[in-house]
């Protein structure tokens, strides 16, 4: 590759242009804490509002409902901890949760934990198409639960929740429902006015905004129970001094994206396609996993039967090509994707499935050079395994 080809955006993306340079001028020229009783931190404060007012707007959230955390993991975190403990506290019944097996390590992590504290968390089904049973949930929420959480799109293989019955069910159950919305939040349209959403999370890093920007969409302001202790900024919910240079890089970028929404989705669907066309037709052996479900835009994992995934990621990468095995989170360990075991897959095609994800900066030239080098080294590969 005569230059390095970034297919890896559902683990990060680079921050735009002018994303840089909002976040430089808030990190030099306009200085301050928001919480300072001066004249910069009255302008900090003003700033810090219009971008939180920004951000709800741009969602159909009410004003005052974001608050703005460290990251995804943090959001999520705050959410599904907080709402348990909340629930704890107030009644001495054992408490349920209710989530699945696909989602990202900041929710299963902390349900793994919440079940050492006395909580019994139910997973739902995952169909081979990788989408949750509906029915099943309607069946789990027969008997009270103090949480659904559930992801919007799955970050390994985008394969779409249907968010819109969920939400429907939780509602009707008088269950508040939490929605991960990491992968779909600049991808899907999204408008909380018409969705009963109680608590939806995001991070910045996933839509050109800079790492270390999350946000939790408390919609009725529910939300009471901190896991720290400090200030009392974000409602006190998430003390510290918030990091605004980030906070407006996201809105910049948010601005961005929610401008062009229809022409990115457009963009990413129509290199996603070509690319999953051109290796179909040169690797006939090659799998799409999720193929026919309802899936986000710029996703496609792909199963290259007979051949370990992590191999190809090393080859793609000597040829300057960034593609992944598994979410950034957990793939430095050796483990075969819980989201596509959860869809039927064997251990041995988990192991062969990589994933390749795509941003608005991402060309149709790229994918044609990606396809083309990817045939090769499958076939180096496959030669040397057998
Ligand atoms: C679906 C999903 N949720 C949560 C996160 C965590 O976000 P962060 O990296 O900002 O902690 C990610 C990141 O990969 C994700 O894909």
């Amino acid at each position: 590759m005569s230059s390095e080809v970034y297919f890896d955006n559902n683990a990060t993306t680079p921050c735009l242009d002018a994303v840089i340079a909002a976040v430089s001028d808030a990190l030099g020229t306009n200085f301050g804490n928001p919480s300072s009783a001066h004249c910069r931190g009255y302008m900090r404060q003003e700033a810090l509002g219009a971008a939180r007012a920004f951000v709800e707007d741009v969602l159909g959230a009410p004003a005052g409902s974001a608050i703005f955390t460290s990251g995804g993991t943090e959001a999520n975190n705050l959410v599904v901890l907080g709402v348990l403990r909340q629930a704890q506290a107030r009644t001495p019944e054992p408490i349920r949760l209710i989530t699945s097996p696909v989602e990202h390590s900041s929710v299963t992590r902390v349900a793994d934990a919440l079940v050492t504290q006395g909580v019994t968390v139910d997973y739902l089904p995952v169909g081979s198409d990788g989408v949750v049973s509906t029915d099943e949930l309607e069946l789990l929420l027969a008997r009270p639960a103090a949480l659904v959480s559930l992801q919007w799109a799955n970050s390994e293989t985008g394969v779409v929740q249907l968010i819109d019955r969920v939400a429907a069910i939780c509602r009707d159950a008088g269950t508040p429902l939490h929605c991960d919305a990491a992968q779909a939040v600049g991808k899907l349209p999204i408008d909380l006015s018409t969705l009963p959403i109680d608590y939806l999370t995001f991070t910045g890093h996933k839509l050109h905004a800079p790492p270390g920007i999350g946000v939790v969409i408390d919609t009725a302001q529910r939300l009471s129970q901190s896991l720290w202790y400090g200030g009392d900024q974000e409602r006190g919910l998430r003390p510290g001094t918030q990091n605004l240079a980030a906070i407006i890089g996201l809105r910049e970028a948010l601005e961005i994206r929610s401008a062009d929404l229809d022409a990115s989705v457009d963009h990413l669907r129509t290199l996603r396609d070509r690319f999953e066309r051109l290796i179909l037709q040169r690797i006939p052996t090659a799998n799409v996993n999720g193929l026919e479900s309802p899936r986000v835009c710029n996703t496609s994992n792909v199963c290259f039967p007979g051949i370990e995934g992590q191999a190809l990621v090393a080859q793609m990468s000597r040829r300057g090509v960034c593609c992944s095995q598994t979410s950034a989170c957990t793939s430095h360990v050796p483990r075969p994707s819980s989201a596509l075991l959860a869809m039927g897959l064997s251990e041995e095609d988990a192991f062969a499935s990589v994933r390749f994800s795509f941003s608005v900066l991402n060309t149709d030239a790229e994918v044609q050079a990606v396809a083309d080098l990817l045939s090769e080294v499958y076939r180096d590969l496959l030669r040397l395994s057998t």
